[in-house]
């Protein structure tokens, strides 16, 4: 195990050698978590790093990754513990369990966030706008003071606190009291340079004229009224999508035919096909005109 980042540029440092660009703002966000012993709570635009900056923190400090996917109807037996009944059974009818040990530790099975308090690692509670707002008021406990009340068992505590990283994407709104346990960050699209140097970082093979003009399109992109804009992961994708098809540029016709790839949605397609697009290229075109020629 690694020891903590003793400064901000540490962490960005830390978290660039895992392949992870972290604006400032986010890597004082990470850096104050970590020596705060504070939760740190991450909304934004899909696609823009919020997962991976909980693998790039597990990775850079030699701690395993324990993620607690949330959806819908998630509850405590998958997200916490349940009681191994057939085990409990068994030890029954084979004699020689006294009642009072029923609900000893060894019948619990242990889900994400118990494991988090009895092994030092990185948890990750993924997207908690989809669990049911109920849920979040279990999560209190854990969050403020790192330990679980088990009725049957007590309070179970973790030794270390451990480092705890929550998304949203925002489809519902967090609770306050969640929220107060936390740091909290926005996580933005990244600006033109820094989108940059995730693609060089991810896809070294697309070249640096290339890459630009990727970089300049996809800004372009983002400041049209699209009902999704194209995040990170799928500059990436776009990317990988144009190294696979042999373009050395951008033009017209392999936009049009690559737009799938940056847009979800057949609505901010139509739009963006066509003249809007031909008008996205010129502004490239002018904008990276120096790396081209
Ligand atoms: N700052 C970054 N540095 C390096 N890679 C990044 C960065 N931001 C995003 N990526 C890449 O973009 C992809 C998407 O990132 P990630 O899955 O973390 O997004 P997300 O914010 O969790 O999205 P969603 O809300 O859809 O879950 C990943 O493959 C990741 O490698
Ligand atoms: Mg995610």
């Amino acid at each position: 195990m690694a020891a903590l980042p003793a400064s901000i540029d540490e962490t960005a440092a830390q978290l660039l050698a895992q392949g992870y660009v972290a604006q400032r703002e986010l890597a004082t966000a990470a850096f104050l978590a970590l020596r705060l012993q504070r939760p740190l709570f991450l909304e934004g635009e899909p696609g823009t790093g919020k997962t991976e900056i909980a693998k790039a923190l597990a990775a850079m400090l030699g701690r395993p990754l324990i993620r607690l996917q949330c959806y819908e109807g998630l509850d405590l037996a998958s997200a916490a513990y349940e009681w191994n009944y057939a085990r409990q059974m068994l030890e029954i009818k084979s004699g020689g369990l006294a009642g009072d040990e029923l609900f000893a530790r060894r019948f619990l099975i242990a889900r994400p966030l118990l494991q988090a308090l009895e092994q030092p690692g990185v948890l990750l509670i993924d997207e908690l706008d989809r669990a049911d707002e109920p849920f979040e008021a279990f999560l209190l406990e854990l969050l403020s003071d790192f330990q679980l009340s088990i009725p049957e068992l007590g309070v179970i505590k973790a030794a270390e606190p451990p480092i705890v990283v929550l998304t949203s994407n925002r489809t519902r709104e967090i609770h306050d009291a969640v929220k107060r346990r936390c740091l909290y960050h926005w996580v933005d699209f990244p600006d033109a340079q820094r989108e940059l140097q995730i693609l060089r970082l991810k896809v070294p093979g697309a070249g640096d004229a290339l890459s630009r003009q990727i970089v300049a399109f996809i800004q372009g992109l983002r400041t049209l009224d699209l009902y999704k804009l194209p995040g990170v992961a799928e500059t990436i994708e776009w990317s990988r999508a144009l190294l696979e098809l042999n373009a050395l540029v951008l033009d017209p016709e392999t936009v049009s035919n690559t737009l799938g790839v940056l847009l979800k949605y057949q609505d901010d397609i139509a739009k963006v096909q066509g003249s809007e697009a031909a008008r996205l290229l010129e502004q490239v075109r002018v904008a990276t005109h120096g790396s081209v020629g």
